[in-house]
């Protein structure tokens, strides 16, 4: 069983951390079967997974729905649920009372908050009544509106805002820190100094970890492919073989087979 204890060990001895953001029991059953260490129930399901333009819709009643769905599908990983655009931002006391739902109702083993000064009062209530919490800074895809669309964060001066961020998160408690889309010498430069753990995604090679979505890595994503996206699959043209190769075999008679069938 993973456990910020072993994820600190892995970091303290230069090992990489593996981390999938999924939203189902199967994908987070074949991620557990391979040994990655954490899966993210992003709120990147809102796109992926729903066809939505932008993670802002999802609802907190989804994430847990989809967070149940992993947790069962995942026996050894350590579990991080997003908390959606909207259930950490109107009050101190929501905020905590919709973490502490996530918690008890999900069965994940921490929450993830994008942000850095606005969060970090809550960061560190969370911490202190014993919920584990995953900073997000550089493209905060909540903030996507303000930020202006996907876009690198961090260059020229953006930089010492990022850094202003990691290090207000990480004076708070969160004890792994997720970097996107910032520039690879800001990454290496952040994470060389971190007590947190950094994970990137398309933050370059230098994080603790690296974090990609389950449905780019295999492949299943087609109208987008963000440069730091490594597909390991052709997911798509695979699936759509199969699916084209039944229709063919329903409509020339030659599924099913009388073997197929019950006698
Ligand atoms: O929602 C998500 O999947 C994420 C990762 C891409 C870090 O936040």
């Amino acid at each position: 069983m993973i456990t910020i204890r072993s994820l600190f060990k892995k970091k303290e001895n230069k090992e990489k951390i593996t981390m999938i953001s999924t939203y189902d029991y199967i994908s987070a059953k074949l991620c557990d079967q391979v040994g990655i260490d954490c899966i993210l129930v992003g709120d990147s399901l809102g796109m992926v997974f729903q066809g939505k333009s932008s993670t802002l819709e999802v609802t907190l009643e989804e994430m847990i729905y989809h967070t149940k769905a992993v947790r069962r599908g995942a026996k050894e990983a350590f579990v991080i649920t997003d908390m959606p655009f909207m259930s950490y931002h109107t009050s101190l006391e929501k905020a905590l009372e919709n973490c502490g739902k996530v918690i008890k109702e999900s069965g994940a083993n921490a929450v993830k908050l994008e942000g850095g000064e606005e969060i970090a009062e809550l960061v560190y209530k969370l911490v202190s009544i014993g919920i584990p919490v995953v900073g997000h800074v550089g493209f905060t895809p909540q903030k996507i509106n303000t930020i202006g669309g996907y876009r690198v964060v961090g260059k020229e001066e953006e930089a010492e805002r990022v850094k202003r961020d990691f290090k207000i998160l990480q004076e708070a408690g969160a004890f792994m820190i997720v970097l996107e889309a910032v520039p690879l010498t800001l990454a290496k430069e952040i994470t060389e100094s971190a007590k947190s753990i950094t994970i990137g995604i398309g933050a370059g090679p230098y994080c603790d970890g690296q974090v990609l979505v389950f449905h780019d890595l295999v492949g299943l994503v087609e109208d987008i492919k963000p440069k730091f996206v490594r597909r390991y699959l052709n997911g798509i043209e695979l699936f759509r073989k199969a699916l084209s190769e039944f229709k063919e075999d329903v409509e020339k008679g030659r599924f099913p087979t009388e073997a197929e069938s019950y006698g």
